[in-house]
């Protein structure tokens, strides 16, 4: 079916058949039947739970960041047949982001580029709205960003602010310190810079009552441009620093071997062009970190063959997002099952 439609899709601008998508997705939820709808067509017949950070997971598969990052289409969302649902990025305060046009579709590659800015409704609203009542067992994480406004020096108040208002609300915190789209916002990967940022956010979590018995989980989210020395800093920093896990990888600068004329376009490429990138990070973050932690595998999973290479690799768990403009609502309950 959605290889019927998605030429329709494809004819509007990336941006706003993403809103569409978004849109019909919380109005299946509203409707009448709609989501009884939804979970029959898409639920997964069968799905192997796992438990990660002692929480329990329906099945290891989740929506990237970036998606539904206001917490628009929650429930909607949920039935397409996700473990686990990533929000965000969320920044203090509401701001617009970059100028449109700001996504890009590389169809002849499988892949976006997009230069957002993190577009965001601000913690309050995404507070009061994760508040409400929510879909049963899904896992619900918080991906948190500082406000492009605000200087780097002023950076780690803004992120234990964050993590104090979502600690009680989240399943899972994320420090994203990875996207491209706001300046200088990628410096505060770099080991110093790390390991007092998630001290500090730590500190701030440790303080705060979480939704469940013990501390809400803690990760942080790295970019796939890291070199080897910059990547074992950043996982030092880490693992000093007490967090709970990894996410790797967010979209990359690169910009190799890629066939769209977009291709030129400033922004962080993700989706199959990142495939490799994002597998060969995830062994070395095993292999480093001789997995200690758990690491989200995400980053040109377009597949269910690509999503058990990750889990056969060390991740705990894995995400996508442009898998599933390419691939379609389909593609998780295809993915879960496969993984059962
Ligand atoms: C349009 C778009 C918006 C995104 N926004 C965010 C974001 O706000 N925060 C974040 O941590 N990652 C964001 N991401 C990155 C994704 O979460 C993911 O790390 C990346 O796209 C690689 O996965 P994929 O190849 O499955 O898309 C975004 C990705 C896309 C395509």
């Amino acid at each position: 079916m959605y290889r019927l439609l998605r030429p329709l899709a494809f004819v509007l601008d990336p941006e706003a058949a993403h809103h569409q998508a978004l849109g019909a997705a919380a109005l299946a939820a509203r409707l009448p039947g709609g989501l009884s709808a939804m979970r029959a067509m898409y639920t997964p017949s069968r799905a192997r739970p796992v438990t990660v950070w002692g929480l329990p997971f329906n099945n290891a598969v989740g929506l990237a960041a970036g998606y539904d990052k206001d917490a628009t289409a929650l429930w909607g969302l949920a039935a397409l047949g996700f473990g686990h649902i990533e929000l965000g990025t969320v920044t203090p305060r509401p701001q617009p982001g970059n100028p449109k046009p700001r996504v890009f579709r590389l169809s002849e590659d499988d892949a976006l580029i997009n230069r957002l800015g993190f577009p965001s409704l601000g913690a309050d609203v995404v507070a009061g709205r994760l508040a409400g009542p929510r879909p049963a067992g899904l896992i619900v994480g918080v991906n948190l960003g500082k406000n492009k406004d605000t200087a780097l020096e002023d950076a780690v108040s803004e992120y234990c602010l964050l993590a104090r208002r979502f600690a009680p609300l989240a399943d899972y915190l994320v420090v994203n310190v990875s996207s491209p789209n706001t300046p200088d916002l990628r410096r505060l990967q770099a080991g110093p810079a790390l390991a007092a940022l998630l001290s500090a956010v730590r500190a701030a979590r440790d303080e705060t009552p979480g939704r469940r018995p013990s501390p809400t989980p803690l990760l942080v989210k790295l970019a796939p441009d890291l070199s080897p020395e910059d990547l074992r800093e950043s996982l030092t920093a880490a693992m000093d620093a007490g967090i709970d896990g990894i996410i790797a990888t967010n979209t990359t600068l690169a910009r190799d071997g890629l066939k769209s004329p977009q291709a030129n376009e400033t922004g962080g490429l993700s989706g199959a062009p990142l495939t490799v990138r994002s597998l060969d990070m995830l062994r070395e973050i095993v292999r480093f970190t001789e997995a200690r932690l758990p690491v989200v595998s995400v980053g040109g999973v377009m597949s269910a063959e690509h999503a058990q290479a990750r889990l056969d690799a060390g991740a705990s768990l894995v995400q996508l997002y442009t898998g599933l403009v390419y691939g379609g609502p389909s593609l998780p309950r295809q993915i879960i099952e496969a993984l059962a």
